[in-house]
Formats: C-alpha cells, structure tokens, sequence
C-alpha cells in the first residue's frame, strides 16, 4: 500500500522549523501586549453565509476557494477562509461593543483557500491579525500600521518591507466613483473578462484589481477614487499620512490597491517584500466602518490587518539568525535496569524543579547514551550505574567542560542548584 501524504497545498511544521514558528508567535504577542491588544480564539469553521456576506459573493475567495460542505442538518458550513468575519461574528455575538467603548483584539490560527499552491501559498496557511473596534478617527489607523511595523521591526523585516497604501474612500465617495468607473469602461466592457465583467455589475472598484494586463491598459485614463473623496474622506486620509510621517513610517501612495474582500472603507494598505516573489504580501488590511452593521451588530467601525505567517517565516530566512541553542539542562544516562526507578524518580523531582531534562528509554550501551548527552546539547550528565547505586550516589558531570563528582542521590537537586545559580 502507498503510504498516506498530506493534502496538496497543506504543510506539516516539523520540529526543525517549529522554533522558528514559535519565536514569531512570541515576538506577535510581545507586540500586540505592549499596544494593549487581547487574544481572541474562534472555530475554525463556520456559517458559509457568515463568509459569503461579509468578504463578499463575487470574491475569489467566496466564489472559488472556500471548503464547504452541507452538514447533516442542511446548514451550509466553511472552513475559515479569513478572520475578521469571525471576529465580527464573536463581536456581535457576546456584545464586545457594551462592554467597553474599544476592543483591542488579536488572533493567530490556521485558514483555508483552495487555491493553487505555489511559494507563499498553501491551501492550509497560518495568520496572525489585529482587529481595533470602535474608533473611526485616523489615529487608530496609525496604531494598527504602527503594530504591523512593530512586529516586522522585531522580526529583521524593516527594510525590506514596503508599505503600500490607499484609501478607497467612504460608502458615499464608492457610489459616485463606482458610476464614473462604469461609464468610463462600459463601451469597452466587451473586452474585460467574465469576471471583470461580473465585477462591473457588483463591485466596479475591484476591476482595479485586475492582473491581466490588457485590461489594465484599458484602465489607464480612466478615473480614480481619490477624484470622489468626500472632505471627510480626504481629511481622514491626509490625516493619516500625518500621523505616519510623524511615526516615521515610510509609505507609497498606490492608488491601485483596492484589496480582494468587499468589507474595506477608506484606509486600506499592504506590507510587502521583494524576497517573496509573485506572491508578495506579507500583511494586508484596512478599515470597515460598515461590516458590524452589516452583519447584524449595532453600527461599529472598525480596522486591522492579517499577516500570513509562512511568509514572515519565508522572508525572515533572510534577516534573522536562527538559535541552534539547547534548552535542555540535564540528560539523564541510566546504565542499569535496576535503576530505572530510582533514575525516573529523580528525573520526577528535578523537572518538578523546574529542569528540562530528557533520558535514554532504549537501554543502550554508556557509550551511546553519552553521545546522545553530548548532542542533545545538555549542560549536565547525571550517570547512574551499579556502583552508584550501592552507594546511593550518583555521578555528576559538567559537559561543557568535562569534570565530573560523585554526590549523593538525595543532594542532586542542591548541587545542581549551585552549578546553575
Ligand atoms: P488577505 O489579504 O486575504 O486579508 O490575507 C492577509 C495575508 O494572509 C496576506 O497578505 C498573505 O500574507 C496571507 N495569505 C493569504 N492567502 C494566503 C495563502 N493562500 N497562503 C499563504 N498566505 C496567505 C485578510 O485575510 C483580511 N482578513 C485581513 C484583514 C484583517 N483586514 C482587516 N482585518
């Protein structure tokens, strides 16, 4: 029989790569702690209508690339394919809003796209993301950039990360730029794709997002969004360049950006870097003043961004030095049967203490057993054998620089004590 791989498109994280998982996971918590933002957990499936109203029908994500399967009751579920719905859908749902005038949530977890995999792109990828409810004002925008540039600061990223931002301006500006939009494409629709052309009639300003190239020649000339901004619109947004370039964070204005999800108002942006090829963003995000209500909740506005974590691990590769440091302090090297229980005994009462320590469960010979020790990258050896246990001692022994005492089994945790304080 073959044996059973994983699914296309889905990675396992082995134990080479997992330290490098976790010092990410950790230096986003760090971040997101020292900005007063809490973790939220949510299912990893959901209500399909929860996705399909919030990222949007016409949506790649929504139209091609969501897991979906009927439930035996008839409810159609989905694998989360993105977070913010869900963490509107939890905001809604246990009244987050009442509960304080601003929440500050953060998240990381796995999603899911049935999309074809390539570099920096799996069908079971990982994010972590920020979402701020409550505030429409353009400070809070600086904070969630400002989170994102803190994290990618800490990860070695700065330099090669570039900001990309828009604004795509307020529910009111869309109307007036969706019409000028339609009618400066309309005698030439017949040259866009079908899904341009399906976008024409939902959601004119994602054409913009187009990647084929004639179709952006039939762009060019055309109007762009900023020409609708309403004052509010054009305030916000000059605003927040203010506030960037008082934080000190580069960005470029890029009037294309106009982001895959429906849910976005006003300020959107992309971070990306040029180690990740074709598939180039590290992080997106942007403001939906509309998406609370819109789901069903007492009209909210709100902000954040996700970030996709192989491609942080991916772009990271190139900055960061990865620790090859042991954390392990002791190896415990057993030498007889008979003394397994007095060796599990000890080892019982050290980790108690608080030691990381790690024994040999396959009986092999002195000599393996320390070479073992002596790769695990231990600090100490506690050798056990017939002798020692006549006499109730125990052999002690520094591996980094060889020397070696015989103490008492009921000292080892004092001696050791000494060795490491
Ligand atoms: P998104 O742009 O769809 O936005 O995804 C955010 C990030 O997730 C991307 O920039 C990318 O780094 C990563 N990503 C997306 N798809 C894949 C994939 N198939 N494989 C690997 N990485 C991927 C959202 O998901 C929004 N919920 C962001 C947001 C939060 N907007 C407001 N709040």
């Amino acid at each position: 029989m073959n044996p059973i791989r994983s699914i296309k498109g889905t990675h396992d994280i082995l134990p080479v790569d997992s330290h490098n998982w976790q010092t990410l996971e950790s230096i986003v918590r760090k971040i997101c702690a020292r900005f007063g933002y809490n973790e939220i957990r949510t299912p990893v499936f959901e209500e399909t209508r929860l996705f399909s109203r919030s990222v949007g029908e016409e949506t790649d994500i929504v139209s091609k690339e969501m897991y979906s399967w009927e439930d035996k009751d008839g409810t159609s579920l989905t694998l989360r394919p993105e977070l913010t719905a869900s963490v509107v859908r939890s905001f809604i749902q246990h009244n987050l809003g009442r509960q304080a005038p601003l929440q500050r949530l953060y998240y990381m977890g796995p999603l899911f796209r049935r999309e074809r995999p390539q570099k920096g792109r799996q069908r079971q990828f990982h994010q972590f993301g920020i979402e701020a409810f409550g505030s429409e004002n353009p400070e809070q925008d600086a904070e969630i950039i400002a989170i994102a540039w803190h994290i990618l600061d800490e990860c070695g990223l700065r330099k090669e990360a570039m900001l990309q931002l828009n604004s795509i301006g307020s529910p009111k500006c869309r109307l007036a730029y969706h019409d000028a939009l339609k009618n400066y494409i309309r005698p030439n629709l017949d040259k866009f794709s079908e899904t341009s052309r399906m976008r024409f009639e939902i959601n004119p300003l994602r054409i913009l997002d187009t990647k084929a190239e004639h179709e952006q020649k039939l762009l060019v000339g055309g109007p762009t969004v900023s020409d609708y901004y309403t004052d509010e619109d054009k305030v916000h947004f000059e605003t927040l360049k203010k506030f960037l370039d008082a934080m000190n964070i580069p960005f470029n204005i890029n009037s294309k950006l106009v982001r895959g999800l429906d849910y976005y108002s006003r300020t959107v942006f992309e971070f990306t870097s040029p180690a990740l090829g074709a598939q180039d963003a590290l992080l997106g995000g942007g403001r939906y003043d509309k998406l609370v209500e819109a789901l069903g909740g007492k009209s909210t506005p709100g902000i954040g961004f996700a970030a996709g974590m192989e491609r942080f691990l991916i772009a990271m590769k190139n900055t960061v030095q990865q620790s090859e440091e042991s954390n392990i302090d002791v190896y415990f090297v057993c030498l007889d049967e008979a003394g397994l229980s007095t060796a599990l005994s000890i080892s019982n009462e050290l980790r108690q203490a608080g030691y990381s320590l790690v024994s040999d469960p396959l009986r092999r010979s002195m000599k393996a057993q320390m070479r073992e020790a002596n790769k695990s990258g231990a600090k100490f050896a506690l050798i056990l054998g017939e002798t020692e246990m006549e006499t109730d001692s125990i052999v002690l022994k520094n591996l980094k620089d060889g020397k070696q005492e015989i103490i008492q089994q009921k000292n080892v945790k004092d001696e050791l004590r000494k060795l490491t304080n």
